[in-house]
């Protein structure tokens, strides 16, 4: 199975969870980011982040590297900002939708409080699925041992190997 694990992440928790993903699928990882960074400190990363994410904007990545020809598998990884995926993922689905039609797709979420399927949702309905052929949510995977995140992390790859 040939796998690409596209993800974004501002403070660490996103990252981590998709290169335990790579790891374990023996995948691509695909690193997305805004051209303007979003602000990750104080009132204003809550408020600019949330903002945009409820106004389903999508933000000018940096230039990225992905050839959906090379995969089968596409794991999308997103923090959760106001209940939806962070703006940066819905640019790469937005400009990559054609392709990502044909392809099988997984969602990895990390939030701080979990209780998101209908950001998944989202990103498969983005990607013109009707739901993502698997899909996890961690709480806080860098910094929360005790969320049994790697359970959860191990099911979803098992998901996805069956
Ligand atoms: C703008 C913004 C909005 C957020 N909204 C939510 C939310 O609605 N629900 C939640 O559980 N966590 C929310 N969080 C917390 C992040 O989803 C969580 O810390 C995530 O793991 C961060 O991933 P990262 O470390 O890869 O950036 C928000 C964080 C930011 C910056």
């Amino acid at each position: 199975m040939r796998t690409a694990i596209v993800f974004y992440s501002m403070s660490g928790n996103t990252s981590y969870a998709a290169e335990l993903a790579a790891n374990a699928l023996g995948g691509e990882l695909i690193p997305i980011d805004p051209q303007k960074a979003y602000p990750d400190k104080g009132f204003r990363r809550f408020f600019v982040g949330g903002r945009d994410a409820v106004m389903g904007r999508t933000p000018p990545l940096l230039p990225y590297s992905f050839d959906a020809e090379k995969y089968d598998l596409v794991v999308i990884a997103s923090p959760v900002w106001a209940s939806r995926p962070a703006p940066p993922i819905r640019t790469f689905i937005t400009e990559n939708c054609e392709a990502l039609k044909n392809k099988r797709i997984a969602v990895i979420l990390t939030s701080m409080g979990g209780g998101n399927p209908k950001a998944a949702a989202t990103i498969a309905a983005l990607a013109g699925q009707a739901k993502p052929e698997a899909y996890v949510e961690l709480i806080s995977p860098k910094d929360r041992p005790e969320e049994r995140n790697e359970a959860k992390l191990k099911a979803f790859i098992d998901a996805l190997n069956n």
